[in-house]
């Protein structure tokens, strides 16, 4: 598989993270993150216009950054990426706003990437050789899909959320439970101490389905915790919380690479930093005989690194956007 070989500069600030790194082929040289999450976490979640005044005042900070760390100065730096879909429209546009700037500047190679191509992407950073073609679980904020991968580039969905995403389903259950935001760390946190089998509550769609829904199951942990009212053990309804959306994903990711008849599964997202949902679908591969590949958890949530390697594949392959690259909120992959 070709790669281009000179350094790309990659950026993203599709939605709460102001992001930049520096990537030669599959090797991360760097991988600088400003998070917003402690501007967002006084209203609750992210608001939309308060992100993309962040990502102004971070993002040049964080290139530099993203350069000093890799040891790379800016006339070494071959091309440029930037997501530019889908996402908060006008969060992306200070990315890629910066990055035409950058590329016009230095008449450098510039390229715009789906925001699911770079998750699916992060996996090759791992030194294990990821196997094409493969299935991949994407699980974040905004997204739950089951991905056929067949090389880097082409993809088609087997299965995706009807209603609420499975980072979704953690953030609002935190919610409910006083756990605070981002909902899934805090879950993950709660759920340590606590009873998974404790509350049972509904997984959603049954039947032969790739397809997830998840809004039944924060319904259930809203009854529950207004039946329960004081008494509700919060540890139990986390672990509860936290054993029921990854028995979903992993019944599903299963069922998904076992229908392809592909030998391998990557788990890719925020949502992939799940401790729980880590070793579920790890046993669950492993039972089957199929090879697992997650990334290392600061490539699970959002991040440029993997956009700067969904882009080394695309260069490689001669791919450009013109200087008149846009953002756009919504986007198929
Ligand atoms: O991929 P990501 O950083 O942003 C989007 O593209 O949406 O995913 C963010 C989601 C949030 O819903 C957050 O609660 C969840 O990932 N998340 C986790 C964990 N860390 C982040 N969910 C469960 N357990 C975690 N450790
Ligand atoms: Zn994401």
């Amino acid at each position: 598989m070709t790669l281009f070989d000179r350094p790309i500069l990659a950026l993203e600030t599709s939605c709460d993270e102001t992001a930049a790194a520096v990537v030669v082929g599959r090797k991360v040289l760097s991988n600088a993150v400003a998070s917003q999450m402690e501007l967002h976490a006084q209203w609750g979640g992210v608001v939309p216009e308060a992100a993309a005044r962040a990502h102004v005042e971070a993002l040049l900070p964080t290139i530099e950054a993203a350069l000093r760390d890799a040891g790379v100065t800016r006339d070494k730096i071959g091309a440029v990426a930037v997501t530019n879909r889908p996402g908060l429209v006008g969060a992306l546009s200070v990315g890629v706003t910066a990055a035409k700037a950058l590329a016009f500047a230095r008449k450098l190679p510039l390229i715009g990437i789906h925001h699911l191509e770079g998750h699916l992407s992060s996996v090759l950073a791992l030194e294990d050789e990821i196997p094409f073609p493969h299935a991949a679980l994407i699980v974040s904020g905004g997204h739950t899909e089951l991905v056929e991968v067949r090389s880097p580039g082409e993809y088609r969905i087997v299965g995706a959320t009807r209603d609420d995403a499975a980072g979704e389903a953690f953030d609002k259950g935190a919610r409910v439970l006083g756990l605070g935001y981002p909902g899934g760390p805090a879950v993950q946190k709660a759920a340590l101490s606590g009873d998974p089998r404790r509350y049972p509550l509904p997984k959603g769609l049954s039947g032969e389905t790739l397809d997830f829904s998840f809004s039944g199951l924060k319904t259930a942990v809203l009854r529950l915790a207004e039946k329960e009212g004081s008494s509700l053990n919060v540890p139990d309804a986390a672990a509860s919380l936290q054993y029921t959306i990854a028995r979903v994903l992993t019944e599903r990711a299963v069922r998904a690479v076992v229908a392809s008849d592909f030998r391998a599964l990557t788990l890719v997202g925020g949502v992939a930093a799940n401790r729980a949902l880590r070793d579920s679908l790890r046993a669950a591969c492993e039972r089957e005989g199929v090879a697992f590949f997650t990334p290392p958890f600061e490539l699970c949530t959002d991040n440029a690194a993997m956009i700067g390697l969904a882009a080394s594949f695309r260069l490689a392959r001669g791919e450009r956007a013109d200087i008149d690259l846009e953002a756009m909120a919504n986007a198929d992959l």
